[in-house]
């Protein structure tokens, strides 16, 4: 092993390929060609050759303040001198205790007990565990089923992916199929012809209730939902959907937890979209990404004060919650998500979102010009791009667009600087909050002229 401090782009890949194992990849591709990410600025990644991309997805969802910023290697720094670790079984931080206020007091309801965990999957994983801790405490360990919905993602830990229903991603693994149950997909975009959009909502919320009483709820703990399906490709449910399932859950008793790790912190341009843009006060929140806008890993699970009062309410000798990790609360992860917080809140940054918002979701449906989309779709700095061949298409056209659309528009996107992020047939994107119009701009003139090219080659 040599020239670790100066490894040359060769370097790079040969040991990504023997040694580095990826996210979601096929094992045994020892050919793989990543792009090298070399560099980031701004709105921008770039690669080992100096190459400049828009960084469509925004990291992963993740990126709002944007790369490059001083301030936050300054904090992150700091934090590092003063205190690097703290073991938050026996001690606080002053930076842990400061961003649980901080979130406590944005949260919607009462949901002012913060949980740390160290990203997404771990912040589900915690919510449910807890929705289970709860049931025992209050005398009920038969209520611990989880309704979850198709296309739902809620990450890679056992119990969050167990309740994630994209079906694609579970190839090989187990997951607990005994004690999750799924709903179907409430993408308006799928509703049978002539079908209108309330009737939709009415068909999916039925379909919620149907569901708790099939499993009976009183086994029923919670249900988890995303309040816009972002893995699953954008999917924003119909108006009213999340109020009328919440009011349901409530009546069969049953925890609602909504899934904020990618709509949380300005992504909708709000703190937190459960209430803001939803009109809902779930029970648990989880959040995770642009709590540090990815400068480093970070998870968050609110919890009402409603569910700590029942637990505590009683006599009880001991109320342990003997669930956590070694980073949880990490001080410098606490550290950069408050300087996070600090700039957005300087910057104005939500206002900004939702200021830019109306003109990237105008663009967005400007896509649909060409024959080869079938939906173009988001809501805030969200989008998607769904491919679908033309009615009268041969069934292999049908197939080739099913299968290469998104991967197709994305290399074509990337050829011109801008990454997407394909999922089989649609790209999604998230670009970093700080986007200026220009940039939107540039983002889909890139988009359109792809398009044009996919369109040509596909239809
Ligand atoms: C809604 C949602 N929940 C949970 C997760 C898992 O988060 P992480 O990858 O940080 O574990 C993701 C990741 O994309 C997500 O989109």
């Amino acid at each position: 092993m040599t020239k670790l401090n100066s490894p040359s782009p060769e370097d790079i890949r040969l040991w990504d390929n023997r040694n580095l194992m990826h996210p979601w990849h096929s094992l045994g591709t020892e050919d793989a060609d990543f792009m090298i990410a070399s560099d980031a600025e701004g709105i921008y990644v770039y690669d080992e050759s100096g190459r400049r991309y828009i960084d469509g997805p925004g990291g992963m969802w993740s990126s709002q303040i944007g790369y490059g910023r001083q301030e936050m290697a300054d904090a992150i720094a700091a934090q590092v001198l003063k205190l690097p670790f703290n073991t938050p079984w026996t001690s606080t931080s002053g930076p842990a205790a400061q961003l649980a206020a901080k979130i406590a007091a944005e949260s919607p309801g009462d949901l002012n007990n913060v949980f740390f965990t160290t990203g997404g999957s771990t912040a589900v994983d915690t919510a449910l565990r807890f929705s289970h801790f709860y049931n025992n405490l209050r005398g009920r360990p038969e209520k611990k089923h989880i309704i979850a919905r198709q296309k739902g993602y809620h990450g890679s830990t056992f119990m969050s992916a167990s309740v994630s229903g994209k079906e694609r991603d579970k190839s090989f693994l187990d997951t607990d199929t005994d004690s999750v149950h799924f709903v179907g997909n409430v993408n308006p975009y799928i509703r049978r012809d002539g079908m209108s959009v309330a009737a939709w909502c009415d068909e999916k919320t039925t379909e919620l209730e149907a569901k708790i009483l099939e499993v009976g709820a009183d086994r029923v703990a919670a249900f988890i939902a995303e309040p816009i399906l972002a893995s699953g490709g954008v999917i924003v449910p119909p108006e009213g959907y999340h109020r009328r399932c919440l009011e349901i859950c409530h009546q069969h008793d049953v925890l609602y937890i909504s899934d904020e790790v990618v709509t949380a912190f300005g992504r909708l341009g709000e703190f937190f979209a459960s209430e803001s843009v939803f009109g809902i006060v779930p029970d648990i929140i989880t959040s995770a990404k642009g709590i540090t806008s990815g400068y480093v890993p970070l998870g968050a699970v609110l919890i009402s004060d409603r569910l700590i009062a029942e637990l505590t309410a009683d006599d009880r000798s001991e109320v342990l919650f003997s669930n956590g990790f070694t980073y949880s609360a990490h001080p410098v992860s606490c550290a950069a998500a408050l300087k996070n917080i600090e700039i957005m809140e300087r910057e104005e940054i939500f206002a900004h979102v939702r200021d830019i918002t109306p003109h990237f979701q105008a663009r967005l449906q400007e896509l649909r010009c060409h024959e080869i989309v079938g939906d173009a779709r988001g809501m805030g700095l969200l989008g998607c791009v769904e491919g679908a061949a033309p009615s009268d298409s041969s069934e292999a056209k049908r197939l080739a667009v099913d299968k290469e659309f998104g991967y197709r528009l994305d290399a074509k996107c990337e050829e011109r600087g801008l990454l997407l992020r394909p999922l089989i047939n649609m790209c999604v994107f998230s670009p970093p909050l700080i986007i200026s119009r220009d940039e939107v701009d540039m983002m889909f003139d890139i988009i359109d002229q792809a398009l044009g090219e996919v369109n040509a080659e596909m239809c």
